[in-house]
């Protein structure tokens, strides 16, 4: 069905997002991945391994590193540490760069990995700045005039792309906000992350402009008596009363995981009714609601950098 070995991709479910999967040691298998995302070629990918034992084989895990891993593996956090020379890894899936990103991922995608015995490189699998597909319908979607083998396992229970952490000697940085958040880092490690300080890309997912729909998005959004009917609302809590206009609802508990989880089929469904503008209620800036709002604060961010 799929041949990995002689590099083709996969789609793959994860408990993130679904990501667009090839052998992160086959150079043309990875061209491949770019060459269907549209994505720019220096922004690295993340290496997916089966644990521990194999991403020491292509990184250079330290103290902190590994105590991560063996907390929050299999999970959504990528750590981001020293690619080993001997490593084999394109250079096409670091960006050139003198560091990998790895994460164990939970469920099928790890036994796919375990049985093909190499890193898999994966993308989230959709076209470059647009919103990250958490079922197949969605990738099917993204890539309706590619033939790609998906292999489809449900809505992913996370919802939102995996935590981002840069460890180094002494000291642990968060490149992307995710479900491990920085305060579980911070008790298991000891050590509080801090955030980077230049805006140079040292995650392109940082990229302003990102997870973007087609209609504009308007955060924070209060003033439920003066919405257009050209606009639609994405609500959250109890305190939201539907509307004509078109509104879905993240969390009607007001549970930020059920709302990260909901996030961008409930996005994309808006979005796929065409409105001008797309309202969002405010989320609260705690736990995984501080990975919602860096998502729905790219999403709203001006487009240029698609
Ligand atoms: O949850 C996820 O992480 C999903 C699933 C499929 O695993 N993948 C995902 O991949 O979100 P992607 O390519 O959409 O985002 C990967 C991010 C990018 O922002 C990239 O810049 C960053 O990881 N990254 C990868 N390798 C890196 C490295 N060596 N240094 C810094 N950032 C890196
Ligand atoms: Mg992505």
């Amino acid at each position: 069905m799929v041949d990995l070995k002689s590099g083709q991709c996969v789609a793959i479910p994860t408990e993130t997002v679904y990501g667009l999967a090839a052998d992160a040691t086959n150079g043309e298998a990875v061209a491949r991945i770019f060459e269907m995302k549209e994505r720019p070629t220096f922004n690295p990918l993340i290496c997916h391994v089966n644990g521990v034992e194999m991403a020491s084989r292509y990184g250079e895990l330290n103290s902190i590193a590994l105590l991560l891993a063996e907390t929050f593996w299999p999970g959504p956090l990528t750590i981001v540490v020293p690619l080993l020379e001997s490593s084999g890894i394109s250079s096409l899936v670091t960006a050139g760069l003198d560091s990998i990103g790895l994460r164990h991922p939970k469920g099928i995608s790890s036994d796919l990995i375990a049985l093909f015995g190499k890193p898999l490189a994966a993308p989230s699998a959709n076209k470059s700045g647009r919103i990250s597909p958490t079922t197949a319908e969605h990738v099917k979607s993204e890539f309706e005039n590619e033939e790609l083998v998906i292999i489809d396992n449900g809505p992913c229970d996370v919802g939102l792309e995996s935590t981002i952490v840069k460890v180094d000697d002494h000291s642990i940085t968060m490149l992307r906000p995710g479900a491990v958040t920085a305060d579980m880092i911070a008790e298991v490690t000891n050590i509080s992350p801090t955030y980077p300080k230049s805006k140079k890309i040292e995650a392109p997912g940082m990229m302003q402009s990102h997870y973007a729909p087609d209609a504009k998005v308007i955060l924070n959004f209060k003033e439920r008596n003066t919405l257009d009917p050209a606009y639609a609302w994405l609500q959250f809590g109890p305190d939201c009363k539907e509307e004509d206009t078109k509104a879905l609802n993240l969390s009607r508990n007001g549970d930020l995981i059920e709302a990260a989880a909901n996030l961008y089929g409930m996005l994309k469904e808006l979005d796929a009714a065409g409105p001008s503008t797309i309202c969002v209620s405010p989320i609260p800036e705690t736990g995984i609601g501080v990975a919602i709002n860096d998502r729905l604060r790219r999403a709203a961010a001006p487009r240029e950098s698609h």
